[in-house]
């Protein structure tokens, strides 16, 4: 006897909102933004980002929303019977295998900097920030990332965490896990942006933050923010158009999009807020430190100032919820195909592709130690690869494909109905941009990216 599959709806009206600003929330805001705002000298940094985000990362987004819930289906079915009814190539197809297999490999290495998290919780809560100096912090940074053992150990746990929740499902597994986790993901980022207020420079780190200096407006902050824009939304990696297949038919696209993308935004922004006030009230520390702003300035700052034993584990806490529900969605995709695909158990399904995603996250391991040396492809290691690959390469290249595709092969009549617009002009804006500005946009980024690479 077979039995027939149904593809799972989310339970609640919102629950495609909080899934895809879980995905969208993750290190990318919390890490990344604030330090490449802060290399590349804040309020016009944000400024060319806040735009990117709204006339790049918003269509594509809705192109990917609109694939997933016209599909039905994992990414992979769901793109190739688009294809199919709108009479185009199976080679389109690329567009699902792409963001199925990129995400597999982000899970990979971003469980690894995930698991960091939880040794810094870990840390804070013990008191073990209480008078830190910035030379301690980065030697204890640094002894960590020595240490293959102690990050296999973290990465361990984080993958088993993910694997936890998309076991037990769409409904109960996901939707219970975002409807709980993001809920306490905005009150601590509210608690910690108080914090700042309260007991940081907040004045300081406004001016950082907006403070509009035109000569940061140059090619390379541009494309970095494009990238960004890009990334941040968790866009061409399956994620959004697996979430977006189990949208109701009722919810409007436009809106639910938006209304992630504004999230996204707001998180990253009050993150910038709530960081550097604290960076600039500690002496000695600068905004501008790059990747160790998180994990050895931030340490610093939390270990000198009043009660930064609870505001720092809060901290940490509030990186390990959102780098969480991130990985939940790097993980879904790969396993809605494979349980679909082969009509196995999601159990069997998750633990296969969770199980290959760890092993493979070792080689990340090893990266930052014994085998940081080791080139395995274009002289990087492990990490590296496939850092560059996924983000530089495989990410604008998805994105270019599926702007491209929803764009220019699509039929005009199954977007129209799927989107219901709420006017002809928007539709007609958004497919403009889709057609012209989202594939020259992303094109730019790919080349940007190579250029970076091999110049
Ligand atoms: N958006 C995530 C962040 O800002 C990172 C990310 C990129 C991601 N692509 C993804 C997360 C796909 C989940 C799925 O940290």
């Amino acid at each position: 006897m077979k039995t027939i599959k149904q593809h799972a709806i989310w339970g609640h009206r919102g629950t495609f909102i909080l899934a895809a600003t879980g995905s969208a929330v993750g290190l990318g805001n919390i890490w990344k933004f604030p330090y490449i705002a802060g290399e590349n000298g804040g309020g016009a940094f944000v400024l060319m980002y806040l735009v990117f985000i709204l006339l790049i990362g918003v269509p594509v987004m809705m192109a990917e929303v609109t694939l997933g819930r016209h599909g039905r289906a994992n990414p992979i079915d769901a793109v190739s019977k688009i294809a199919r009814q709108s009479g185009a190539s199976p080679m389109w197809n690329l567009i699902g295998w792409s963001g199925v297999i990129a995400g597999f490999l982000i899970l990979s290495f971003y469980s690894v900097v995930a698991g960091w998290s939880l040794e810094y919780f870990g840390a804070a809560a013990r008191g073990h920030f209480v008078g830190l100096d910035g030379e301690t912090a980065g030697a204890a940074f640094n002894a960590l990332l020595a240490n293959p053992w102690r990050l296999f150990g973290w990465q361990s746990a984080f993958i088993a965490m993910t694997v936890l929740v998309v076991a037990f499902g769409v409904t109960r597994g996901l939707e219970t896990a975002v409807r709980l986790l993001m809920p306490l993901l905005f009150v601590l980022l509210l608690v910690l942006l108080v914090y700042a207020v309260t007991a940081g420079d907040f004045a300081a780190g406004w001016r950082f933050m907006f403070g509009f200096d035109p000569a940061g407006l140059s090619w390379g902050a541009a494309s970095l923010a494009l990238g960004h824009a890009f990334f941040t939304l968790s866009l061409a990696m399956g994620a959004i158009m697996a979430y977006g297949s189990y949208m109701p038919g009722k919810a409007s696209v436009g809106k639910m999009v938006f209304a992630v993308a504004a999230l996204d935004t707001l998180v990253a922004l009050i993150a910038g807020l709530a960081i550097f006030p604290i960076v600039f009230a500690t002496p000695g520390l600068s905004p501008a430190e790059g990747p160790g702003l998180m994990f050895i300035s931030l340490p610093v700052a939390f270990g000198s100032m009043q009660a930064g034993v609870f505001f720092g584990a809060a901290f940490f806490a509030l990186v390990a919820l959102a780098a969480w529900s991130s990985t939940i969605s790097l993980l879904e995709p790969g396993v809605a195909y494979v349980a679909e695909r082969f009509n196995i158990q999601r159990w069997t399904a998750n633990v296969l592709i969770a199980g290959s995603a760890w092993l493979l996250g070792i080689g990340s391991v090893l990266s930052f130690n014994v085998w940081q040396d080791m080139s395995l492809l274009l002289g990087m290691n492990v990490f590296n690869f496939l850092d560059f690959f996924t983000q530089r390469v495989m990410l604008p290249l998805g994105g270019l494909l599926m702007a491209l595709f929803v764009g220019w092969v699509v039929r005009r009549e199954l977007l129209h109905h799927e989107v219901r617009p709420a006017s002809e002009t928007l539709f007609s804006a958004w497919l403009w941009l889709l057609k012209y500005l989202c594939p020259a946009a992303l094109l730019v980024i790919l080349l940007a990216g190579l250029w970076d690479q091999f110049s």
